[in-house]
């Protein structure tokens, strides 16, 4: 059996309530707009696919219910849904980057005139699903092809960060769909229709996760799915990456992403870039794993891009106990102090700089180096 974070049928849309997990596997409904926002917010569903694939589907459940008079009102009723759901989560490109397409789409029906009632925006949102899976699978294909041919032996130890599979997605995943292909079993068969000459024993792989401080998806997601999939797994607390890569013969480390920039500049989970910079230290080759629907081929590099910041308490509490200082009332001389926790700075994201993407940038169309990325992006149309 495999994880499903999305179920969607004819107009009925649930999701896999991530908050829950790994202690509890429990399906809630969206019923709108509304309901897909707020599951987005709060991180119910989190993982750049998946947030513009639930935004998206919460809006065909809506228009599933509902009938419009005429074209304009249906074209600024999707607009204006469409413009909200972008502001659940500012950092992925993924939600807004759809929300521009399908405005496109519905635009150009209305500039031929098509009548409301044959403007098939909800079929072209249905596609995302299976669209989604199918370019995770070949972006899982040359990723791991890539890293195979890279280190010529048979033994793949991968690193990753965050959680980007079946939860953070569709299904299969992006970087922990790199780490799916590269499993044993796809190995075998990779030696045969490749020319990756793995000769000796059978391939055998090992991935180590990291925690991901300090919303745990490594613990609590990644965790879960490599344990659900029997792939050889190891937890690690991110402190210890360094160590790790010093002492147990990392091959790669594997990321995902929430946006990629025209020059490669990446922006991912809190804690990618730290990673980025400790593998250039240790010549050990950073990839990430990309889907076009994680590109913003629009911006030049990543010093623009909006690092959303969570609130304090997800930094200063676990699954609900404090574990920072809680503030108290008190007074200095004559100084009156009111009740403050301590101080938080709680950024969900970094930006990783282009040079410390030494691997290269997987995607459904092979891997490039950032530097081919702006050609890429012009051929296409990203
Ligand atoms: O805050 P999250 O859990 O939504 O962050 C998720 C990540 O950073 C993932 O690495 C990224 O979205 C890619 S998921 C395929």
């Amino acid at each position: 059996m495999t994880l499903q974070s999305i179920r969607y049928e004819c107009g009925e849309l649930s999701i896999l309530d991530q908050l829950l997990l790994p202690h509890e596997t429990a399906y809630e409904r969206i019923g709108c707009v509304e309901d897909g926002w707020k599951a987005i917010r709060s991180m119910k569903v989190r993982g750049a696919p998946a947030i513009a694939i639930v935004g998206c589907l919460s809006l065909a459940v809506e228009l599933h219910k509902r009938e419009f008079p005429d074209t304009p009102s249906l074209s600024s009723f999707i607009k204006a849904q469409l413009t909200h759901l972008t502001t659940a989560r500012p950092t992925a490109v993924n939600m807004g980057k759809s929300a521009a397409i399908l405005i496109k789409f519905v635009d150009s029906m209305v500039e031929q005139n098509v009548s409301h009632e044959e403007i098939k925006v909800i079929k072209k949102i249905e596609r995302m699903l299976p669209d989604d899976i199918s370019d995770n699978m070949k972006l899982s294909e040359h990723g791991a092809k890539h890293i195979m041919g890279r280190i010529g032996q048979d033994k793949v130890t991968i690193l990753t960060h965050c959680n980007t599979g079946s939860l953070a997605t569709a299904g299969y995943g992006t970087a922990l769909g790199v780490v799916r292909f590269s499993g044993e079993a796809v190995l075998i068969n990779l030696n045969k229709v490749s020319k990756i000459n793995i000769t000796s024993s059978p391939p055998q792989e090992e991935v180590y996760c990291t925690e991901t401080r300090p919303y745990n998806q490594g613990s609590r997601l990644t965790a879960y799915e490599l344990m659900h999939d029997h792939v050889p797994s190891t937890l690690i607390a991110d402190s210890m990456v360094g160590l790790v890569m010093r002492t147990r013969g990392i091959s790669a480390v594997v990321v995902g992403a929430d946006r990629v920039t025209r020059n490669g500049d990446t922006a991912n989970k809190i804690g990618t870039y730290q990673i980025a910079v400790l593998a250039q230290h240790h010549g050990i080759p950073f990839y990430v794993a990309a889907p076009i629907t994680c590109h913003d081929g629009g911006r030049l590099d990543g010093e623009s891009i909006v690092i959303e910041e969570r609130p304090p308490h997800e930094l200063t509490c676990v699954a609900g106990v404090q574990l920072a200082p809680k503030g108290e009332s008190g007074s200095f001389g004559c100084v009156v102090y009111t009740p403050s926790d301590m101080n938080c700075w709680n950024p969900a994201f970094d930006v990783t700089p282009n040079e410390l993407i030494t691997g290269g940038i997987i995607t459904e169309h092979g891997v490039f180096t950032p530097h081919q990325l702006n050609d890429f992006h012009d051929k296409h149309d990203v």
